[in-house]
Order: structure tokens, then sequence, then C-alpha cells
């Protein structure tokens, strides 16, 4: 587990062409989070969000600013899920899984974690002999089983069908439980942000802060508790108001 410290985090991307912007992506942003923690992300598509998971994971750098990963005072060993798996197409489930594993226990470390996903019997076969939401899982299993302090993830079911994307947030809840990680998750949803979360930050289009909100439910949750869905009434207000201080702000920009 580890602590994640971001401190007046900005990060502009330079105009491409002469005559246009540059792009404010994130905007003095600062939040910590550490321990056992399942944090999510959400926000409109093009506030930030991956450009952050980018600069934590160290793919991306910051204008201005910081971000450190600690474990214990020393650097913290990071895990990345994409939006989509990025397997190696000409490579089989287990040697994906092995290209990104260190030490001596790694075959065995690889089939525990491919068990975790329900995949057991999967390790042989090519990624286009799976479908998108047994590739998803490999990429899953694979993040974890680089046993990361934190865990960077970013929209891992958005591509899937509802089926799938709920049974995978029903597997995730367990195993997060189980390997009591740190977890950054970015979701542009807001029902599967309040069924996996402890907190969710609320970003704005800009890249500012909105809103940090603690989520105090038991685990597992189901989408369906009414607990869960009223806390999703809730973010969803708060979603609403951060929707309507954009607005008003780009009409005052406007008119101005
Ligand atoms: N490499 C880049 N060069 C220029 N602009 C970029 C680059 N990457 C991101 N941006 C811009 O930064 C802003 C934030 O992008 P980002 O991908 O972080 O958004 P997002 O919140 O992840 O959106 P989505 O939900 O659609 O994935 C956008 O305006 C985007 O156009
Ligand atoms: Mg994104």
């Amino acid at each position: 587990m580890a602590t994640l410290r971001v401190e007046h985090l900005n990060k502009t991307f330079p105009a491409i062409e002469r005559g246009s912007d540059a792009t404010t992506a994130i905007d003095d942003l600062s939040f910590e989070i550490g321990g056992h923690v399942f944090v999510s992300v959400v926000g409109p598509s093009g506030c930030g969000k991956s450009t952050l998971l980018n600069i934590v994971s160290g793919i991306e750098t910051a204008t201005h600013g910081s971000v450190s990963v600690s474990e214990d005072g020393s650097p913290a060993r990071l895990g990345y899920v994409f939006q989509e798996p990025r397997l190696l197409p000409w490579r089989t489930v287990m040697q994906n899984m092995l290209y990104v594993l260190e030490g001596e226990d790694v075959p065995d470390r690889a089939r525990d974690y491919l068990r975790m996903v329900g995949l057991d019997d999967a390790g042989g076969k090519f990624p286009a002999q799976l479908s998108g939401g047994m590739q998803q899982r490999v990429g899953i299993a694979r993040a974890f089983a680089v046993e990361p302090d934190l865990l960077l993830m970013d929209e891992p079911f958005s591509h899937l069908d509802a089926i799938t994307a709920r049974s995978l947030r029903e597997q995730l809840q367990g195993i997060w439980t189980e390997a009591k990680k740190t977890v950054l998750f970015v979701t542009h949803d807001i029902a599967e942000a309040v069924q996996l979360s402890n907190r969710v930050l609320i970003l704005a289009p800009g890249g500012r802060l909105f809103a940090d909100l603690p989520i105090e439910l038991p685990y597992p949750r189901k989408a369906s508790d009414t607990e869960v869905a009223m806390a999703q009434a809730e973010l969803l207000r708060r979603f609403e108001e951060m929707q309507e201080e954009t607005d008003a702000a780009r009409a005052t920009d406007v008119a101005s």
C-alpha cells in the first residue's frame, strides 16, 4: 500500500498550431491518498483524468507542481490497467503475464492472479482467441501480479458490455479487499465510482478539483443496494452542481 501526494499539479499542453490556444488539462490540483483505499476520479470527457494517471505513472511530465508515490518512505511500485487491455497479440496469455513480472516465483504468481480473475485455463491461448472481457481480465491480472503498491486504472470497463462490466466490478471488489492495494481508479460512470470506491474526487473541466467525497458503506456492495443507490443520487447531485457552475462560468466568459 502506498501514499500518493499530488501538490499544486498543473499540466498545460502547448498549442499545436499557430493561432490555437494551449490546453490546461490539470489546474492546481492537490490531494493525498494512502493505505488500503479505493479512490475514484470522476469527471466529464477531457477534464484531465488520463493526464493525471499518466503523470502519476511517469508517462507524462507535470508543467508545475509535484507528484510523489512512496511506500514506507521508499519509491513505490506501480501497476497500470489501461482503458483497452494492451496485450501483445503474438504472445500467449501466460507469456503476456510473464513479460512484465520479475522474481523466482513468477509462473506461480501469474497462475494465481489468472485464477483470481477466473482465467486459470487461458494461459496457453492467444489474445485473439479471447473475448474483450477476458482480455481485460488478463490486463487486470497482469497489473495485480506485479504486486504494485499503487494500482492505477483508467476506465478499465468502459469498452465492455454491461453484463461483463458488472461481473468484473464485483470481482475487482473481491481482489481489492483481499490484495490490500491502494487504487486510483478513473471513470466517468458515477454508479461504478460509488459501487467501488471509499472516496470520490470530482474533476471539473480544465482539471480543477470540484469535490472530494467519502463513501462510507461496507463492502461488498451491489449496484442494486439501496444505500449505494442513495449515494449515487448524492454524487449525481454534486456532478450536476459542477456542470451548472461550469456552464455559468462559460456564459460569463462569453459575455465579457
Ligand atoms: N498529448 C496531448 N497533447 C495535447 N493535448 C492533450 C494531450 N493529451 C491530452 N490533451 C488534452 O488535455 C485535456 C485532458 O485530456 P485527458 O485525456 O486527460 O482527458 P480525460 O478526462 O481522460 O477524458 P476522457 O474521459 O475522454 O478519457 C483534453 O483537452 C485533451 O485534449
Ligand atoms: Mg481518459
